[in-house]
């Protein structure tokens, strides 16, 4: 696996496969891999000639007082997991590199302006999706791959990324994977390094509450509320956590949806201490 910081040398890289006539997949993350990354990348290799991945912390897409700087980082076990599951080229650019106005501040962004962003994570977190698309609208330009490897896990941002390469005609298919579950259910994080072993326990309740959601709608609940309802107050039973969102939405467009009569998402993101974690899943009517 080859190891590029510039983006002139991605570009080099791309297009010798190109001639080649070989097709590209591009994983964007953020490091600190985990198997959820790796499934990812396993789909990749799996649907395309050569594998790009992206291990960049985006400046953009952290509000003043989140957790930009203490973001979790660790390069090398990236490199190892990446190898293992057979990806080409790891992309790994400094901040000034991906943002040359310097300070990761940049003067363009790309940005959806009707109301998609600013639901669910978009409540708390107003500017987040603006530097996600800008991020992974450069990473596009960049690398320009046949099609582009997504978690479900973040379902408001695949939903977004979706919308945004369509908006712009970027012809690139955007694939969404399943969410990656540790043994016990919790979604497999970055973030999960933050939680010691008391709220490591207590962070089940995310999954819990998706388990239960599952089942109401399984049995034939049609009525958003009451599984938003239920999946609440599952939640607010544990002493730790601490509601941001739970709720029910179209799930492409993202708009708030009182009846399972298409496809729902219903979405959470929950304080565990000072820990923001996100959980979902998708009912089909
Ligand atoms: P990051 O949080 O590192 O996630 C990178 C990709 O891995 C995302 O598509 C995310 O949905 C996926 N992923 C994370 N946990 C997963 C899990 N448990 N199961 C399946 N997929 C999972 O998301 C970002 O980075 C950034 O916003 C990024 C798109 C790279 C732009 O900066």
């Amino acid at each position: 696996m080859k190891v590029a910081t510039t983006i002139a040398e991605v570009r080099r890289e791309v297009s010798a496969w190109r001639q080649e006539g070989l097709s590209v997949g591009l994983v964007p993350t953020m490091g600190y891999l985990h198997e959820g990354h790796a499934s990812l990348v396993d789909a990749a290799v799996a649907a395309c000639d050569r594998v790009v991945a992206s291990d960049f912390v985006n400046p953009t897409q952290f509000a003043p007082g989140e957790d930009l700087e203490s973001y979790p980082r660790d390069f090398d076990h990236d490199c190892a997991v990446l190898e293992e599951h057979g990806c080409d080229l790891v992309f790994y650019p400094s901040v000034d590199e991906m943002y040359p106005d310097g300070g990761g501040k940049t003067d363009t962004y790309v940005e959806i302006l009707n109301d998609m962003p600013k639901q669910l994570c978009g409540k708390t977190r107003p500017t987040h999706f603006r530097g996600v698309c800008t991020v992974v609208s450069k990473l596009f330009n960049i690398v320009l791959p046949d099609k582009a490897f997504f978690g479900q896990k973040d379902a408001q941002q695949l939903a977004v990324i979706r919308k945004m390469a369509r908006d712009l005609s970027y012809g690139i298919e955007i694939v969404g994977c399943p969410i990656v579950r540790e043994d016990d259910g919790l979604a497999k994080s970055s973030r999960n390094t933050y939680l010691n072993a008391e709220e490591r326990k207590a962070a089940l309740v995310l999954s819990q509450a998706v388990k239960l959601g599952q089942s109401l709608v399984a049995d034939g609940e049609r009525d958003t509320r009451k599984v938003v309802d239920a999946m609440t107050q599952l939640i607010k039973r544990e002493p730790l956590a601490r509601i941001d969102y739970v709720d029910a939405v179209d799930a492409i467009t993202m708009d708030p949806v009182d009846a399972i009569d298409g496809d729902v998402l219903f979405a959470m993101a929950v304080y565990i201490g000072t820990t923001r974690l996100i959980d979902n899943f998708l009912a089909e009517a």
